[in-house]
């Protein structure tokens, strides 16, 4: 196991890594030209950026989507025999580059390269009319990447090698603000290591943990901890399997990703009600919660601002923290396989998570786990 060291100059409590937030999200796609699509038409993305042949990136072809403040990549391998290809061979559609913006990324990867971070690309310089980016990379778990992004002396629409998209189509917004948070599902007995890697090498913090007695039904359990970063803008909750009768769900998505990686992005919405109801009609498919979960909801967290009813009709889940409550909902897998799901979200004063609604989704997993044959 590799080990992360704090240097002994580290007195001070000073953020080492200051994060602006998620700069983009790109995702290894067998079909970038139709991810892009599916992503402008069901959940309201706005087309932004292409690369490819014609911009004269001969090996692979990029598209780059925008809502608000969510930049989304989806990437294709032009040829075989390359990192692309292999990683949509061996995991399907997936999330490889969760890119953080930084406003020194060559700071950053000093940082934490010296704390132990595997390099994945030293600090480099991109260029073009509209001016420069400088971006470099650390290895995650399985095959994952963290980008440090600076674009503070970049104007352009989105970075060197790619050029505007503008296609004749464009979808209707969904009212999807920014990425709250990303979850990893990693490998028996790896979550104390990607703890110890986020606050080490990150300098994260711990902010709330759940052991199997938390989150596990009659079936089969789960441990997750929430490491957030110094400011709260980022928070990366982690997954790893605990013993139970039947399988769980993290280890389902193993099974099916061939290894660690990412399990779902929440998106953080301010009218979740209205959001969802565009994402239902345009197709997006989310678990079904039992009515009886609302019977006793409001004893569970108190008073609400929105009324039962449409929570009850979409099947939005309702949870506390110490500083107010949250609404949220889990999609299906968008993928064939079963992968990575998104979470709408919308924070009413809760900066974390309840442990409530964790039980609500996992059942509701299970009852899909047990149509797939997979429980
Ligand atoms: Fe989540």
């Amino acid at each position: 196991m590799q080990t992360f060291a704090i240097p002994a100059q580290e007195k001070t409590m000073r953020d080492f890594l200051p994060l602006e937030g998620t700069d983009y999200i790109e995702f290894y796609v067998g079909n970038a030209k139709q991810s892009a699509h599916y992503y402008q038409s069901a959940f309201g993305f706005q087309p932004l950026a292409y690369s490819g042949p014609e911009t004269g990136v001969k090996d692979k072809v990029s598209y780059a989507v925008r809502q608000n403040k969510i930049i989304l990549v989806f990437t294709t391998a032009l040829r075989t025999g390359n990192l692309i290809a292999d990683h949509v061979y061996l995991h399907g559609d997936g999330v490889k580059m969760l890119s953080l913006r930084v406003q020194d990324s060559a700071s950053a990867w000093k940082e934490t390269t010296e704390r132990g971070a595997k390099s994945f690309l030293e600090p480099f310089t991109l260029q073009d009319e509209h001016g420069k980016l400088v971006m470099s990379g650390i290895h995650l778990y399985g095959e994952t990447i963290h980008l440090f992004i600076e674009r503070k002396d970049y104007h352009g629409t989105f970075m060197p090698g790619y050029r505007p998209w503008k296609p004749a189509y464009n979808s209707e917004p969904a009212g999807l603000l920014h990425v709250d948070h990303c979850v990893a599902n990693v490998d028996w007995n790896q979550m104390e290591r990607w703890v110890a890697f986020y606050e080490k090498v990150m300098g994260f913090r711990n902010i709330l943990s759940f052991d199997d007695k938390d989150i596990s039904t009659e079936y089969s359990a789960l441990m997750s901890k929430v490491m957030s970063n110094g400011n709260g803008y980022v928070k990366f909750p982690i997954n790893e399997p605990a013993e139970g009768k039947k399988k769980s769900q993290v280890e389902e998505y193993l099974e099916f990703y061939h290894g660690e990686g990412v399990q779902h992005i929440a998106l953080a919405t301010h009218d979740i009600v209205k959001t969802v109801s565009f994402l239902k009609n345009r197709g997006i498919e989310f678990l079904k919660i039992p009515s009886s979960y609302y019977d006793d909801l409001l004893d569970r967290v108190g008073h609400i601002d929105e009324d039962l009813g449409p929570l009850k009709d979409l099947g939005i889940l309702v949870d506390r923290d110490d500083e107010g409550y949250l609404l949220q909902i889990f999609s299906k897998p968008v993928e064939d396989r079963p992968t990575l799901f998104y979470e709408i979200i919308q924070r009413k004063g809760a900066k974390s998570f309840g442990k409530g609604n964790f039980k609500a989704l996992f059942e509701a997993i299970e009852r899909e786990q047990e149509e797939r044959g997979n429980l």
